[in-house]
């Protein structure tokens, strides 16, 4: 195979941005089809479905889930079943043992399967990694990810959502987390509110213990229009503060403050893609596995039931 033929389900914000960068930046991926309930049939370069199910026996190699959560599994299972390599948007799907069907499914239909938790190529995460090598073992670690209330009609519907801002954002925060720390998270204490949305927590704060026995708290909320994403670690001798949304690291080092600028790559969906296609193209795992994209899914639905 020396091009990836991909098709995209889900036209609406993200999946357009997937449309876009595969048309004009990745080498060796095509943009193959398109799954939308609205599309007229196009007469351009890709192909147009109005049901998934149509899409996925037709002579791609891979597909995009870009549609609400609540969706992911059923389509997922469809396209893995028919032989096709599966991207699934976050959260994987609503819980562990959906999660856990599509990676049995993937393995026994010997077909990729990787989660778009794309905090993974955030430059700040990236780079607040890197310097956590220099300080030794971390002590403790908060996260949070606050973000303006859903303008999207299913993320106020909980089959289509599967759960609210915990589960739909506290995936991010549990991802990085553990990708940071090389850690489970055992959660302990949660508290979940509803202020603006009616049918879904948009509110959500915890605590918990990781495996290796640091501890750590986060909160997230979808509320009001204060858009933040900030990481604190304290370590025996400093603390690092990594702002993921404005891309800056501040080290506090006994009377020492540094600040340090993060450059990079801002647009995460184009190395997502590129690994996505070398990991067919060159058959290795996928860098972010169904596993991964499960023990995100696990933690939020353990931290529910704390709630
Ligand atoms: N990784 C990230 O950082 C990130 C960022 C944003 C979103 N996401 C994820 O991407 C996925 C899509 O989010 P989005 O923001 O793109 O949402 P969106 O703008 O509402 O788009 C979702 C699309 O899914 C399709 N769809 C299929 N069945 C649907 C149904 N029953 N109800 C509504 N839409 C349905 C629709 O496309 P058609 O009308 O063309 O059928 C719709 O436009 C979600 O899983 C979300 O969590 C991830």
């Amino acid at each position: 195979m020396e091009t990836l033929k991909v098709g995209v389900i889900g036209t609406g914000k993200h999946g357009c941005r997937y449309i876009d960068h595969i048309q004009n930046d990745i080498y060796k991926m095509e943009l193959h089809s398109i799954c939308s309930r609205k599309a007229k049939p196009s007469d351009g370069s890709f192909r147009v479905f109005n049901d998934h199910k149509d899409m996925v026996r037709s002579d791609l190699d891979a597909v995009i889930i870009a549609t609400p959560t609540g969706t992911h599994f059923e389509i997922a299972m469809d396209a893995i079943e028919a032989g096709k390599h599966v991207l699934v948007e976050k959260p994987m799907a609503v819980n562990s043992e959906q999660c856990r069907k599509m990676i049995h499914s993937s393995r026994k239909n010997s077909v990729k399967l990787m989660v778009a938790q794309t905090l993974r190529y955030n430059p700040t995460i990236i780079k607040l990694k890197q310097m956590m090598k220099d300080h030794g073992p971390i002590k403790s670690i908060s996260m949070e990810q606050h973000l303006e209330p859903p303008d999207r009609e299913w993320l106020y519907n909980k089959d289509m959502a599967g759960g609210g801002v915990l589960l739909n954002t506290g995936v991010h925060i549990f991802d990085t987390i553990r990708s940071l720390t090389d850690s489970n998270i055992v959660p302990r204490s949660c508290k979940i509110d509803n202020i603006l949305n009616k049918h879904l927590d948009d509110v959500a704060f915890g605590s918990f213990v990781l495996s290796n026995g640091i501890e750590g708290t986060f909160s997230t909320s979808r509320y009001h229009q204060a858009r933040r994403r900030e990481i604190t670690l304290k370590f025996k001798e400093c603390e690092i503060f990594a702002d993921a949304m404005r891309d800056f690291i501040i080290l506090k080092e006994k009377n020492d403050i540094n600040f340090v600028k993060v450059t990079g790559e801002k647009r995460a969906i184009v190395p997502l893609l590129e690994d996505l296609r070398d990991s067919i193209l060159k058959n290795r795992p996928p860098s972010i596995s169904g596993k991964e994209g499960l023990e995100a899914v696990k933690t939020c639905n353990e931290f529910y039931n704390l709630s």
